[in-house]
């Protein structure tokens, strides 16, 4: 293991014997399929080449303490205990993780840990899956117990529902965990079953850009865009009972009940509807190398998302207005929640100095602030190093 890291670790938490524990869980990046994965739709993320690291050492009594190196802060607490007062809310991803697997049996003694992210906070690239991933996995090791991919992504999507308030979908913690190198994955959010597609063209890159905005209102927002899924569902169902979702619903049954619905529900439906449809065509069209097609149905996602789900920014637009006028790019749309965080976009190899002097000369004279960026690779899912 890195040095400096178990260095860093000696310096919060002395010198102790007892072997390291290290994991590693990426943040992600979607590349389309947008506010599907609470309706029971498909999503096609990737796992980006950014991490958050935990360093950790088993105790022998049930605390966990951690310490943030973005935060440059410690926190504690008991695995069982109740969450304290003045507890840092960034640590709460950590304790609820620990409670649904403690929930599970699996955990009775805590640990010391050092926590180090290279995944820009608040960016819209799920640095808190990655840390409710990462945190997992090393207090699993620090009990001597192993847990299902697929039950570790859950734990954490818990955790995020009830220690964050966030009533989010799967795609995030599911993409940390099982990412595959080289692979984007078409994910059922019904089932959970889900097709690795390759990602083949060795001049293709994926690109993101964040605005570095974060609008308040994110999960009140979110959780309205839920609420008005349900009632799209709802007004659906009177007419065709096997809808269970807006998953199992296509464009010409919402057109159907148009007149029973609210306008702004009729709206958010028929984004859901026609983004499912793009993720699966853009999963089809990524396995045949066909990025102009992708590209197309980013562009096609972006306006729904600004259009009809009403989830974008302005500096969001402006970043895909910019993209798009770039020679090699493909496609670009937000990614994410929406209301600031990043873009993405698919771009040729040879494409991306121009893009990056294209956003870095236009999008501060138009949004008064700098951009951050860079290129990733798809990487693999969360392990124990
Ligand atoms: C957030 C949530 C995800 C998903 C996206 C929108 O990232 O955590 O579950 O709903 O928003 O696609």
């Amino acid at each position: 293991m890195d040095q400096h890291l178990e260095q860093e670790f000696e310096k919060h938490f002395g010198k102790s014997s007892g072997p390291f524990i290290h994991s590693q869980a990426p943040g992600r990046v979607n590349l389309i399929g947008e506010h599907t994965d609470y309706n029971d739709g498909f999503v096609f993320p990737i796992a980006i080449d950014r991490f958050t690291s935990i360093i950790g050492k088993a105790r022998t009594d049930a605390k966990i303490r951690l310490f943030s190196t973005t935060q440059n802060q410690m926190a504690e607490f008991s695995v069982a205990g109740p969450v304290a007062k003045d507890a840092p809310k960034w640590s709460l991803y950590a304790k609820g993780v620990a409670e649904a697997l403690r929930q599970r049996g699996l955990v009775k003694t805590g640990m010391d840990a050092l926590v180090t992210t290279t995944v820009p906070i608040g960016g819209g690239l799920s640095s808190s899956a990655s840390f409710e991933v990462a945190t997992g996995m090393a207090i699993l090791a620090a009990n001597g117990k192993t847990l299902d991919k697929v039950e570790l992504a859950l734990a954490a999507q818990w955790a995020e529902h009830n220690y964050a308030g966030m009533p989010c979908g799967i795609m995030d913690q599911f993409i940390s965990a099982m990412g595959e190198k080289d692979h984007a994955m078409l994910l059922d959010c019904r089932d959970l079953s889900r097709r690795q597609v390759p990602m083949k063209d060795a001049d293709m890159r994926i690109f993101i850009a964040d605005t570095n905005v974060k609008h308040e209102l994110v999960q009140g927002e979110y959780q309205a865009r839920r609420n008005q899924c349900e009632r799209a569902v709802a007004t659906l169902k009177k007419k065709f009972p096997t809808v269970k979702a807006l998953r199992d619903a296509d464009l010409s049954m919402l057109e159907n009940c148009r007149l029973e619905m609210d306008p702004t529900v009729f709206r958010r439906g028929r984004h859901v509807i026609s983004e499912n449809a793009r993720t699966l065509q853009f999963a089809d069209a990524m396995a045949a190398g066909d990025w102009s097609t992708c590209g197309k149905l980013m562009y096609a996602s972006h306006t729904s998302l600004r259009d009809d789900y009403g989830v974008s920014c302005p500096e969001l637009d402006v970043l895909v207005e910019i993209a798009a006028t770039v020679k090699g790019v493909y496609g670009a749309r937000m990614t994410g929640g929406g209301f600031g965080g990043s873009i993405v976009a698919m771009v040729q190899r040879q494409a991306i100095e121009a893009l990056t002097a294209a956003i870095d000369s236009q999008y501060p004279k138009r949004c008064g602030k700098q951009a951050s960026m860079f290129a990733t690779t798809a990487g693999d899912g969360a392990k124990l190093l």
